[in-house]
């Protein structure tokens, strides 16, 4: 079944990155010059998805006011002739078709995806966290969507982290099937012990899930941090059918921590024609004096 609808939940606080996210959302920290979210959607756009549901809250109106036109700034610079910019400009709220919803309480991951029960019906979906971008040669997930072409089974997109890290991620139990590819049969949520925890291998921010997720996320418990973990529904997946993990290509960026930020500014913006050399140069110089 081709998989054209996706969900970008992008409702969370962003306390990690306090005072920034206040009144603004993280979602929409730019990345050189464009906002998170619009790499994620652009993402979903190159990887054939028509439709997006993204989960926002009463603070977030920014984010669908990104995707919306914008008649006062088109007219401007159309009239200063400033082609180039003004279709940059319209081509964002011709993307694709997006629509929001509001989480009113933020109860977690899990009960963010729920939000989008309806919306995805009986049809797989996509989901791209709204914090996380990947910068890859092929969409990233595309490369999930293709392997749920191959197996029929829900998809996590995985990478190895360091050992005194997989507390903060989701820990999965796993065996290689083929190159980047592998079968998991279970997962864990923030291990918290050395026994809790499966192996390296932690959900990044990106997953193919079949729609019985919402069955399951409506009766799944509070986990960890008292929230909705969308860990602990795919668990359920994944001890009974199985999902498969797929180590993608590309680096992620995580927005919603301090790090991820600074990195995300330097490696893209060392890729972008307007800030490449005056970014290398300056690297270089402020290195000299480190
Ligand atoms: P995170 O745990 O990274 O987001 O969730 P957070 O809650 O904003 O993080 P803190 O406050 O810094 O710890 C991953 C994704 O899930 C969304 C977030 O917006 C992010 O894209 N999310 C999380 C929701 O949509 N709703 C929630 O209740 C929690």
């Amino acid at each position: 079944m081709k998989i054209t609808k996706a969900v970008i939940p992008a409702a969370g606080l962003g306390t990690r990155v306090l005072p920034a996210t206040k009144n603004m959302p993280k979602e929409m920290f730019p990345v050189v010059d464009k906002p998170t979210i619009q790499y994620i959607v652009e993402e979903a756009v190159a990887a054939g998805i028509t439709d997006i549901l993204i989960i926002t809250n009463r603070g977030k109106s920014l984010i669908a006011d990104h995707f919306d036109a914008s008649p006062e700034l088109e007219a401007i610079l159309e009239k200063s002739g400033k082609t180039d910019l003004l279709n940059t400009v319209r081509e964002i709220s011709n993307l694709a078709n997006i629509t929001f919803i509001r989480q009113k309480e933020m109860k977690g991951l899990g009960h963010a995806v729920l939000k989008a029960k309806s919306f995805v019906g009986n049809e797989p979906f996509a989901v791209l966290y709204g914090d996380g971008v990947i910068i890859s040669k092929t969409p990233a997930i595309k490369q999930l969507i293709d392997c749920y072409g191959e197996y029929g089974e829900g998809v996590v997109g995985v990478k190895k982290v360091l050992e005194k890290d997989i507390h903060k991620y989701g820990s999965l139990k796993v065996e290689n099937l083929h190159d980047n590819v592998f079968k998991c049969t279970d997962m864990k949520e923030k291990p918290q012990t050395k026994e809790e925890v499966l192996s390296l291998y932690s959900i990044l921010d990106r997953c193919v899930l079949p729609p019985e997720i919402c069955d399951i996320l409506e009766h799944t418990k509070p986990g960890i941090g008292g929230e909705i973990q969308l860990t602990d529904a795919m668990r359920e997946i994944a001890v009974t059918k199985g999902m498969t993990a797929v180590e993608f290509e590309g680096t992620r960026y995580d927005m919603g921590n301090k790090f991820g930020i600074l990195q995300a500014q330097i490696e893209v913006g060392l890729t972008h024609p307007e800030t490449s050399e005056l970014l290398k140069n300056y690297i270089k110089n402020l290195a000299k004096t480190l």
